[in-house]
C-alpha cells in the first residue's frame, strides 16, 4: 500500500521503522504529463530542478551492493546484453569510446580490451559513488592506461565537438531528467560516422508479459532491496523509473528529433529491454 506522506519524502529519509518488513509498493503511474516546470522522479512529480538530486540520493545509496543487486534482479541477464552490447558497438582498436553513466564499469571494462592501447575508454557518470566503485574495478582488472575517468551529466558533456568514435549509455538514461538535451549533447561529442548505443529497460511487447513482469519486479525488487541493501525505497524509484520511461518507437523518435541518423532498435527478453542504435553522419 503507498504511504502518500512517505512518498513525498527525500528516499534518505525514509528508514525501516518496525521489525516487521512493510513495503512502500509502487502504485499506479501518473496519468498526467508534468508541467513545464516538473518532471517526474519514478511515479513522483517534482520540480525539474530537483531530479538530479533525487537521482544522486538514490545512486549514493545502491553503489556499494550495486553489482549484486542487478545480477540477482535479472538473473545476471543483463551481462548477456551488455556483451551484445560491446559487439554491436563494434569498435576498433584505437578508438575512442564514452561509457556515459557507466557506473561500476562492465561496458568500460569490455571496450579497454577491445581498443587497445592506442585506443581511450572514458568512463563517466554524474554520481561520484559509482564512478569511485567503477575506477577500483577497472583498476583491480588491470584496466590501466587507455581508461580515463569523468564525473558528468548527460545533459552538459564536458568534451570537445566530435572527440569519440561510439558513445553508449546502458539504464541510464531513463534517470536524466532532460533526455533531448542529453541525446543533442551526446550526438555534439560524437565523430561524424561514430554510433551511440542506448542499453535501457523498455516496454514488454506483449499485454501478458507485460503484466507479469510488472507484478514481478513490482513486489520483489523493493523486497531484495530492503533484505539485502536495506533500501527498498531506491528499488521501488528503479520499478518506478522503468514504467516512466518511453517506449521503444518513441525513444527512437527522441533520437531521430535530436539528429541521429540510421535509427534502429533491437528488444531482449520480448521488450523488456531495448538496444537502440544511431549514428552521427
Ligand atoms: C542503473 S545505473 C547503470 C550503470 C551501468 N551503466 C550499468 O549498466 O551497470 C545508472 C547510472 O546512471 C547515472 N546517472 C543518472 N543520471 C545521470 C546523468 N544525468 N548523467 C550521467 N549519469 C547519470 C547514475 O549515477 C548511475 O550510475
Amino acid at each position: 500500500m503507498t504511504d502518500p506522506v512517505a512518498s513525498q519524502r527525500p528516499l534518505q529519509d525514509r528508514a525501516p521503522t518496525s521489525e516487521t518488513i512493510v513495503l512502500d509498493l509502487p502504485a499506479d503511474p501518473p496519468a498526467d504529463p508534468p508541467a513545464d516546470d516538473s518532471t517526474h522522479f519514478g511515479y513522483r512529480t517534482v520540480p525539474r530542478s530537483e531530479k538530479a538530486s533525487l537521482v544522486r540520493g538514490v545512486f549514493d545509496s545502491v553503489a556499494g551492493r550495486y553489482d549484486v543487486m542487478n545480477d540477482l534482479m535479472s538473473f545476471g541477464l543483463h551481462r548477456l546484453m551488455k556483451r551484445i552490447t560491446l559487439d554491436e558497438a563494434a569498435v576498433r582498436p584505437g578508438h575512442r569510446v564514452l561509457d556515459l553513466a557507466g557506473g561500476t564499469g562492465d561496458l568500460a571494462l569490455g571496450f579497454s580490451k577491445r581498443v587497445g592501447r592506442d585506443g581511450l575508454v572514458v568512463l563517466s557518470d554524474i554520481n561520484a559513488a559509482m564512478l569511485g566503485e567503477g575506477r577500483t574495478r577497472l583498476l583491480d582488472a588491470g584496466a590501466i592506461g587507455n581508461v580515463d575517468y569523468a564525473l558528468a551529466d548527460a545533459e552538459a558533456l564536458p568534451f570537445a565537438d566530435a572527440s569519440f568514435d561510439c558513445i553508449t549509455m546502458a539504464f541510464g538514461l531513463r534517470n536524466v531528467t532532460d533526455k533531448s538535451k542529453a541525446l543533442e549533447s551526446m550526438l555534439r561529442v560524437l565523430k561524424p560516422g561514430g554510433r551511440l548505443l542506448v542499453l535501457e529497460f523498455s516496454t514488454p511487447v506483449l499485454p501478458l508479459l507485460e503484466r507479469a513482469y510488472h507484478a514481478w519486479s513490482s513486489t520483489t525488487w523493493p523486497l531484495m532491496g530492503r533484505l539485502i541493501a536495506n533500501d527498498a525505497d531506491s528499488y521501488r524509484y528503479l520499478v518506478e523509473s522503468i514504467r516512466m520511461h518511453p517506449d521503444q518507437d518513441t525513444l527512437e523518435a527522441m533520437m531521430q528529433a535530436a539528429g541521429f541518423e540510421r535509427t534502429s532498435y533491437r528488444n531482449f527478453t520480448g521488450g523488456i529491454a531495448a538496444l537502440h542504435k544511431g549514428y552521427r553522419l
